[in-house]
């Protein structure tokens, strides 16, 4: 069957009919679902009804896994799931959804902001592959905004503005922005800074976008206040309804985008309900900016 893929979203996002996540990609599948991704910057897939092994083979079929290690609150002996998948449940190692007060859960919370995977790393996610196992009665939306269309529709000085500046990303700053401040000297080590560009160019399409997230806390040569009013002031702009496409979980659903090309954000749900989602996760090719340069 071959691959068809239609735009759901305003602006972006397709959902893709003639995959079976469970028998292997051919290789004109593989290179559709890239052409796809390129186009569409998030792919939504349904009826999905995958395990892990069979979601870390699709992942693996479409490039090189990046592992999650050391970028939640959880210890490695509280791992749920390998380090193959991040662990994006509201779950314990038991399965039980974390108390509403448990400092993993309220880091997790994090998510609720608009982010970027990963864009804390010094090479940042590639795709992200997020497969719903189970959801919650309602809420748990996941929201994506196109970065393109917002690039796109800035005015020519502020894109020249933007065009050579580089950012600081850390899970501190994007917590600090919710009031959690709750880590410890480890943690802080662990989450500190890296940097990246605020414009990046897609290279296969050559389309320019606004390489934004609430990991975001600074820009090289910018005092702070300066910084975070502006890049609050991009924010607004990159989100507007128009540039946003929000989707609705089914158990099966498995929705890919591109975090070069996407910003995204969850979206709350009743705290004691169980929200299974597994995410993989493609390595980015390296990182945007040399690291020395950070302070
Ligand atoms: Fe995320």
């Amino acid at each position: 069957m071959p691959v068809n893929i239609h735009q759901v979203g305003p602006c972006f996002a397709g959902e893709v009919e003639g995959i079976d996540m469970r028998r292997p990609l051919t290789p004109q599948e593989v290179a559709d679902i890239h052409a796809g991704m390129d186009k569409y910057a998030v792919l939504v897939f349904r009826d999905q009804h995958i395990d892990d092994e069979q979601q870390l083979a699709f992942t693996r079929s479409l490039g090189e896994i990046e592992l999650a290690i050391g970028a939640s609150l959880r210890a490695p002996s509280e791992y749920r799931l390998p380090t193959t998948f991040a662990d994006v449940s509201n779950l314990d190692q038991d399965n039980k959804p974390f108390a509403r007060d448990d400092r993993r859960r309220l880091f997790a919370i994090g998510n609720r902001l608009w982010h970027s995977d990963s864009s804390f790393k010094e090479t940042p996610a590639k795709y992200s592959l997020l497969h719903a196992r189970i959801v919650p009665s309602k809420g748990g939306n996941t929201e994506f905004a196109d970065m393109r269309a917002a690039y796109d529709a800035l005015d020519d000085e502020t894109k020249e503005l933007c065009e050579n500046l580089v950012c600081e990303h850390s899970q501190i700053y994007s917590r600090q922005q919710i009031g959690f401040f709750d880590l410890t000297d480890e943690e802080r080590e662990r989450f500190k800074p890296v940097l990246q560009v605020l414009v990046r160019t897609h290279p296969v399409t050559g389309r320019k976008s606004l390489y934004l997230a609430s990991h975001a806390g600074g820009i090289v040569g910018w005092p702070v206040p300066e910084a975070r009013a502006f890049l609050r002031d991009l924010t607004e702009h990159a989100t507007q309804p128009q540039f946003v496409y929000s989707h609705k979980w089914r158990v099966g659903d498995m929705v890919m985008w591109d975090n070069r090309q996407v910003m995204h954000r969850g979206r709350p749900f009743p705290a004691h309900e169980m929200r299974d989602v597994r995410r993989t996760t493609l390595k980015g090719d390296g990182p945007t900016v040399a690291q020395q340069q950070a302070a």
